[in-house]
């Protein structure tokens, strides 16, 4: 009865929507502009102050912190409070973005400190739409004391070139012989007509979090005590975004995922604490909050594919600074508690920054955290203005595991001659991920491969980010004179300031018309009719690939070689307007190897259409069943893997989970190179806070994949996304579709059918015929039991997507070394090496050497205890 209906029901938008907020830090110290900070009501501790500039009574932001207004503080001089226009929908609480002070000549802030003390002081920016202001020419210095903070800073660019509505920079001030910090803002002198503002100031007294740290290569030490300094990045590695709220000693930092900065081939695998209680010793607990030392991620379970690449993390930075880069670490695996189990060496730039590292050795004990400070100089050099952290196993004392470890990660400009400002990011400038290969597979771990593969799908992780779509459309255009101005296609479209537009983009529209934030606007290159009809001969419907909720998708070229799939809403469907709104807001933010990329939309009279990154290979659907080249086992899990990437990012990436409320494999689409990238995002909902649990909403999604609590409840969280993910990855395994209403009854519904085999022992039976025999019983097991945890009947009872992730990961991680093991009599040089490991095992623990598997289950179970999540 059920499946009689229409597919995609309808549905009624409500609750506020929010965006993660980033990928990329550079220079935005932000770190990822996770929002107004938490806490307890602006006093924490002496000399701790919010202030909401601009605003009359101050407020309280979505964290229950407490702001305060910013005017006792002003020097004298001239300055206007003033008020955005429009609330960005990531923009979760009015405080302290909304209200703005801005100063069109230099004007100082005075701040009462104390004498001889470290602080952060954070500016929160909201380049938005102001009355009688046009941001876009906001160009200004701000200077703390004597430290040049800012220099010819346009907030709007950096927040374009971040793909955030809204930026925090954070600084790290050395103790000052001075009770009173003078924060200047100095509009710049070189840009007739421009101005400076603020939306936020935060001060916050730090303890002395920096010490020597030795110079990468060099040998020397630089001292970071009395060094200002800016954040450039902070990662909890494999871990969740912590929030200023969570952070430990009240320092009110935030944490990120590190998974986008991760570059190349190899993504390690994540793992978390269970049991174990972060001792701190002698390591203040300012130094990290405990959730930082209780995820990690190391490099894999097979010692042989471990040899093979570094785990490395990539970083865009400025050049001409010097760089303290903070590595945390944590053993918490339940069998390392000796010295020389897990030995590994620690490049940054190519350069050994620590050789043998052995973090028992260092902290003589499971549970207790430890870091290590480097600096290292970024010179100017084309192409690089970045760092890597790479760190690869140590063979030299032969340690029982060939593997790395990780838990966080810091990266803090250093002043250099009291400055500390770097160019604005340039548009221009920036390297396109466009040509072609910018994603490729993680498939083929053979050396030669990575570093292809590497270089490529480091782009996309770093650049992605930061230069995405747009730059490379405008990059593109570039070489095609007479098009539209790249103007329009780059700098935001805030306002009226449509001088620059070409008759390709905007005709006339104001922005108030739109239905968009100019943010999104901005992000995205905006197509004009013509050349959608232009690229789809006029909607011709031999261009149809596919038809959705929203409409027709029909394939199309634009200036004759870049390939498209453009999405054409139904004009008639007011549903539709809401979903096209949706999809812009969110997909023009994010930017992930597994999510699609919107390269762009059209919006002119009753025609709205989206225009996405083209997906050769199309659903995955199409290649699990009724196809004529079935995928093998190990692409299935590759895809299944990537897929689940993509909706881990979704939902921790940043700190509101995006539920997408329509997983199923005709959203899960594939590239020229097997990669698999969520699509379809019309449907999706930014979560509240985790702590809050739940969205209230009228049920929608696709029969078949919908999460039966969900629409009993009516309440959706990210574990409706995980029920549908379970169906997934039972239709691959099975080779059937979700539902088939020709099969009897108990059989119509796949994720029925299967939980009802699988708890039969009669699995066997239902799999694809073409997988029999090519899947080893433990991997079989692992699968189909992870598929069944996502269908457990309660939410609570069913993983999160990092667990899901985990596990698919360690399946082909078995798969991979099956590979490897039955490839290995071939010999090589590095076989050498693994048997001397393997040797070292047996005699050393109680690990044989081919017992392989005891080792992979006691990982196993650590990473399928989803605790705390
Ligand atoms: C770095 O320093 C060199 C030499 O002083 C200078 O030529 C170059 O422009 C600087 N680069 C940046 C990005 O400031
Ligand atoms: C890892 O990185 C270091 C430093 O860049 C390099 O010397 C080494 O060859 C790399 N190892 C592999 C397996 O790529
Ligand atoms: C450092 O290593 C990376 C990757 O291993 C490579 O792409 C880059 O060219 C190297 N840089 C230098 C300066 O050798
Ligand atoms: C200020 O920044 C803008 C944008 O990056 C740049 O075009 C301009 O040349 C800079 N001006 C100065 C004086 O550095
Ligand atoms: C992209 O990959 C294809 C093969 O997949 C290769 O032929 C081509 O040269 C690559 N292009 C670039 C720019 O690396
Ligand atoms: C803080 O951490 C707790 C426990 O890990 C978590 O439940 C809560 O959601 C976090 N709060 C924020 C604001 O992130």
């Amino acid at each position: 009865m059920m499946y009689s209906i229409s597919p995609v029901l309808v549905f009624v938008v409500c609750i506020f929507s929010s965006i993660p907020s980033t990928l990329y830090a550079q220079d935005s110290g932000d770190v990822g502009g996770g929002g107004g900070g938490g806490g307890s009501g602006g006093g924490d501790g002496p000399g701790a102050l919010t202030l909401s500039c601009g605003s009359k009574d101050g407020g309280i932001d979505a964290d229950g912190r407490s702001w305060e207004p910013d005017d006792k503080y002003l020097s004298k001089g001239e300055s206007k409070p003033t008020r955005a226009t429009y609330q960005d929908s990531s923009l979760v609480s009015k405080v302290p973005y909304m209200d703005a002070r801005v100063f069109k000549q230099e004007m100082s802030y005075e701040l009462p400190i104390r004498l001889q003390s470290r602080y952060w002081v954070r500016f929160h920016f909201y380049p938005s739409t102001y009355p009688e202001l046009n941001v876009a020419n906001s160009y200004f210095s701000v200077v703390a004391n004597d430290v040049t903070l800012l220099s010819n800073f346009s907030a709007s660019l950096t927040a374009q070139a971040v793909a955030q509505a809204y930026l925090i920079k954070e600084f790290s001030l050395a103790p000052m012989d001075s009770d009173i910090l003078k924060i200047t803002f100095r509009p710049s002198d070189k840009h007739p007509g421009t101005f400076a503002f603020i939306n936020g100031i935060e001060l916050v007294p730090s303890p002395d979090l920096f010490e020597q740290a030795i110079i990468v290569g060099l040998g020397e030490t630089i001292d970071g005590m009395t060094a200002n300094m800016q954040t450039m990045f902070r990662l909890n590695v494999a871990g969740q975004f912590i929030s200023p709220k969570n952070d430990s000693g009240g320092l009110m930092r935030s944490w990120q995922n590190d998974e986008p900065y991760l570059f190349g081939a190899g993504y390690g695998i994540p793992m978390k604490a269970d049991e174990v209680q972060i001792d701190y010793k002698s390591l203040p607990d300012y130094s990290a909050p405990p959730d930082v030392y209780m995820t990690a991620r190391y490099m894999g379970v097979d010692a042989h594919t471990n040899m093979e690449f570094n785990l490395t993390w990539i970083f865009r930075v400025d050049a001409n600074f010097t760089y303290y880069v903070r590595l945390h670490f944590c053993e918490f695996k339940p069998d390392i508690n000796k010295i020389n189990q897990r030995v590994f060496n620690i490049y940054i730039n190519n350069q050994t920054a620590q050789a043998d590292a052995d973090v028992i050795a260092w902290t003589h004990g499971q549970g207790v955290p430890i870091y290590k400070d480097y600096a290292v100089y970024v010179e100017d050099l084309p192409g690089d203005d970045q760092i890597f952290v790479a760190m690869s196993p140590s063979l030299k004392y032969q340690p029982e595991y060939l593997d790395a470890l990780l838990n966080g990660l810091e990266i803090f400009k250093i002043e250099t001659a009291k400055n500390l400002a770097g160019p604005n990011p340039e548009p221009s400038a920036l390297p396109a991920k466009s040509e072609g290969n910018s994603t490729k597979g993680f498939t083929n771990k053979s050396k030669s491969n990575i570093h292809v593969i590497g270089g490529a799908a480091g782009g996309a992780a770093a650049f992605g980010l930061v230069a995405a779509l747009c730059f490379v459309v405008y990059q593109r255009k570039q070489r095609i004179p007479g098009t539209e101005s790249h103007t329009s296609s780059w700098l935001p479209i805030y306002g009226h300031s449509q001088t620059t537009q070409s008759k390709s983009t905007i005709s006339g529209k104001s922005n108030a018309s739109s239905h968009l934030s100019a943010i999104a606007q901005g992000l995205c290159r905006r197509f004009s009719l013509a050349e959608i009809k232009h690229a789809t001969k006029s909607f011709d419907e031999s261009y149809v690939i596919g038809v959705g909720g929203f409409g027709k998708v029909y394939k199309g070229v634009i200036e004759d070689k870049l390939k498209v799939a453009i999405k054409r809403s139904n004009p008639s469907s007011e549903q539709g307007v809401n979903e096209f709104v949706t999809e812009i807001e969110m997909l023009s933010k994010l930017r992930h190897k597994h999510l699609v990329s919107l390269i762009g939309f059209c919006e002119e009279g009753n025609e709205m259409c989206l225009v996405y990154d083209y997906m050769a290979l199309g659903t995955l659907r199409e290649h699990i069943y009724n196809t004529k080249k079935a995928l093998s086992w190990k692409q299935r899990l590759e895809i299944c893997i990537g897929a689940a990437r993509g909706l881990h990012y979704l939902h921790t990436g940043a700190k509101y989970t995006i539920i997408h409320r329509d997983v199923k494999t005709t959203n899960i689409l594939l590239d020229e190179n097997w990669v698999a990238k969520v699509s379809d995002f019309g449907l999706s909902k930014t979560g509240p806070n985790m702590e809050n649990g739940h969205v209230s909403t009228v049920v929608k999604g696709s029969f078949g994949y919908l999460d039966p609590e969900y629409f009993k409840r009516q309440q959706l969280t990210e574990k409706s996304d995980i029920y549908s993910f379970g169906v997934v990855l039972f239709e691959v395994l099975c080779a059937r579709p979700a539902l088939n209403p020709s099969l009897p009854k108990e059989q119509v519904s796949l994720a029925d059918w299967a939980l009802h085999c699988k708890r039969k022992g009669i699995l066997d039976d239902i799999i694809d015929p073409l997988l029999k025999d090519k899947i080893s019983p433990e991997c079989l097991k692992k699968f189909a039991d992870t598929a069944e945890k996502c269908l457990a009947d309660s939410g609570i009872d069913r993983p999160s997507m990092g667990d899901v992730l985990w596990n698919l990961e360690f399946v082909l991680q078995l798969v991979e070394s099956t590979e490897a093991s039955s490839n290995r009599s071939r010999g090589s040089s590095i076989d050498g090496a693994e048997d001397d490991n393997a040797r070292n095992c047996s005699i050393g623990s109680d690990h044989g050497s081919n017992e392989s598997s005891d080792q992979d289950s006691a990982i196993f179970s650590q990473m399928v205890n989803p605790t705390g999540r």
